[in-house]
């Protein structure tokens, strides 16, 4: 997507209410100022979110959520931050084309999806031909009936030109046809691509369709699925197949399932599990896997029983680990697919399965002993070794105890012996982390102190903002201090403050937004004091003189020029006299 300006996406929350937003999908009613709902964003029985028209935010005294309208939006509906602006655009009647820097690339992806759309329904609609009848019976017989056929769009391709044909005669010229991916070019001319497979249209997280899957259904081929090569609107690694169907009902269970083939969303979504989405067999991208944190951190990953699956699920375990993510593991017995799992053992055992998943680390347990064999003193170190290497990683404890009992159960070798071989590795870690005395944590708190005050007042008042630019002063925690900066910045630009707005024009900085939520939520007077600012400031200065004392302090430790040491002792006591070491705040 492109370029919008800030000025835009400020024009366009404020031609809305936010109470008039989250009323559409949460009831608020009205106490004095502010309005409350049912928090959606966590399990919440009493009215906990509260909605002030005034400031054009909400938040939720529970569970800590909050945020203008775009966050709301993105939250409730699992969008980024700029299709949040589109849809309240979309409310308004500000025009504004979000997708486009240019008109021409714009009609050029709406020619793709024009063609899709196209596509789809001819491939639909030649299910019901005939010339479909194999096709519906192959679905049949996987027990795909006609309302699961709608649901997922699913059609047939023949062998020919027809559709080369519609998308012609709806006016798309060969060159953007063949640009399309749909059809292809020899020299009897254009021709449809696809040929004699079941039709599974992919969808974008949108819920446009941007490619097909098709399944051969009638003949052997080496290729069981073929895929829509990928184009500007179709990059398989960036969606994930039924997001936009799913996300209402991931949102509704708390929890979004991820399976590796489409075909598993299907069969799943047969019995009634509908919080389904599908990774569509490649390794999983990091792309992906912020979209499926977008959809929930409960997540359960139900991959195939196979080999392929469990390196596949070790691997999107992985992924999802590095966004802070845990998932959990579903491991199917018998090298199945979740569907083949439901006909062979019924819905109620896969259930039991969900209901049960396994961490990470005790699926890794199981892979790593497969195939070996514990009566076997090479085969059991070497278990041991991959074990012990990957609770190196873990921090818990009581999971490290459990672990090490488990892993001396199976393989006979003694807790002490394997606590021994991770005491080892754990040493070096150890070693590296120094925690801060507690002298120091003390003083930090009066800093935070000070720090997230200013904040909270400089969100509030220009003229704080002007205090704190002036003074120079420096937050010694980044996050924060880059949060300052942007406020500041924000007020050189607008001359002014407003918590809304400033919530837009951070944007997508999800450190910052986080950061930002914690500071609004302060439960601090509404009201400031000159003198209490001033406070603040200094007591941040202060801080930056004894870094820089404690500086001059090892310079002085290291120095053996008699000339040179009294220099620094001096400038130490020059420093010292500024400052409110005993710090009283
Ligand atoms: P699977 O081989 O597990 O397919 O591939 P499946 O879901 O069990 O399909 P059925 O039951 O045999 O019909 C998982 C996913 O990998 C992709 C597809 O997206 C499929 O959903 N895949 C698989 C391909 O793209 N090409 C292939 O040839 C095979
Ligand atoms: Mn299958």
């Amino acid at each position: 997507m492109a370029r919008i300006s800030n000025e835009q996406i400020m024009e366009i929350r404020n031609s809305v209410s936010i109470v008039d937003i989250i009323s559409e999908y949460v009831p608020l009613t009205q106490k004095g100022k502010n309005y409350f709902g049912l928090c959606p964003f966590h399990d919440d029985h009493n009215p906990s979110m509260s909605v002030s028209n005034e400031k054009q935010i909400y938040t939720c005294f529970v569970c800590g959520a909050t945020g203008n309208v775009f966050t709301f939006l993105m939250e409730y509906e699992h969008l980024s931050f700029l299709e949040a602006v589109k849809l309240v655009a979309n409310k308004t009647n500000i025009s504004i084309d979000i997708d486009t820097g240019s008109k021409r690339t714009y009609s050029y992806l709406d020619k793709f999806y024009d063609m899709y759309d196209i596509a789809a329904k001819f491939y639909q609609n030649n299910l019901k031909t005939s010339s479909g009848t194999i096709g519906r019976k192959y679905l049949s017989d996987r027990g795909i009936n006609a309302e699961i056929i709608k649901q997922f769009g699913v059609g047939v391709s023949f062998n020919g030109d027809k559709l080369y044909q519609m998308l012609k005669a709806n006016g798309h010229d060969d060159k953007s046809i063949l640009k399309s991916g749909l059809c292809n070019i020899n020299e009897n001319g254009c021709y449809d691509l696809f040929v004699n497979r079941i039709m599974f249209p992919l969808w974008n997280v949108e819920g446009k369709t941007v490619g097909f899957s098709g399944r051969i259904y009638d003949r052997d081929d080496s290729a069981k699925y073929v895929n829509s090569k990928e184009s500007q609107i179709f990059k398989k690694g960036h969606l994930l197949y039924n997001y936009h169907h799913a996300k209402e009902h991931i949102r509704k269970a708390g929890q979004v399932i991820v399976v590796e083939g489409f075909m598993d969303v299907i069969a799943l979504f047969k019995v009634g599990i509908k919080n389904v989405i599908a990774t569509m067999g490649t390794a999983i991208t990091s792309d992906q896997a912020q979209l499926i944190k977008r959809l929930s951190s409960n997540v359960i990953l139900m991959f195939d029983g196979d080999k392929a699956g469990n390196k596949a699920t070790i691997a999107c375990g992985e992924e999802l680990l590095k966004l802070g993510v845990t998932a959990k593991i579903v491991r199917l017995e018998d090298e199945l697919d979740p569907d083949d799992y439901i006909d062979k053992y019924g819905v109620d055992r896969l259930k039991e399965h969900l209901d049960s998943p396994i961490s990470l680390l005790d699926y890794k347990m199981f892979i790593y002993k497969e195939g070996k064999n514990l009566n076997n003193s090479d085969d059991v170190s070497n278990y041991i070794d991959n074990v012990i290497k990957e609770l190196n990683l873990v921090k818990d404890k009581i999971v490290r105890e459990i672990i090490i009992q488990k892993l001396s159960k199976e393989t006979g070798v003694s807790v002490e012996t394997l606590l021994s071989l991770l005491n080892k590795e754990e040493l070096s870690t150890k070693v590296a982390i120094t925690k801060p005395p507690k002298e120091k944590y003390k003083m930090q708190s009066k800093y935070e102190k000070a720090y997230e005050r200013l904040l909270f007042y400089m969100l509030k008042y220009k003229e704080v903002i002007r205090l704190f630019d002036d003074s120079d002063v420096f937050i010694p925690v980044k996050e924060y201090r880059y949060l300052a900066c942007e406020i500041i910045s924000f007020y050189k630009k607008y001359g002014d403050i407003n918590i809304a707005d400033f919530i837009a024009y951070l944007g997508s900085k999800k450190e910052l937004m986080e950061i930002l939520s914690q500071i609004i939520m302060l439960p601090l007077p509404e009201e400031y004091s000159r003198e209490e600012i001033d406070d603040y400031i200094k007591v941040l200065n202060d801080y930056t003189v004894e870094i820089e004392i404690k500086r001059l302090e090892g310079v002085l430790k290291e120095c053996s020029v008699d000339t040179d040491r009294a220099n620094i002792a001096n400038q130490i006591m020059e420093l010292r006299k500024g400052v409110d070491l005993d710090g009283n705040n």
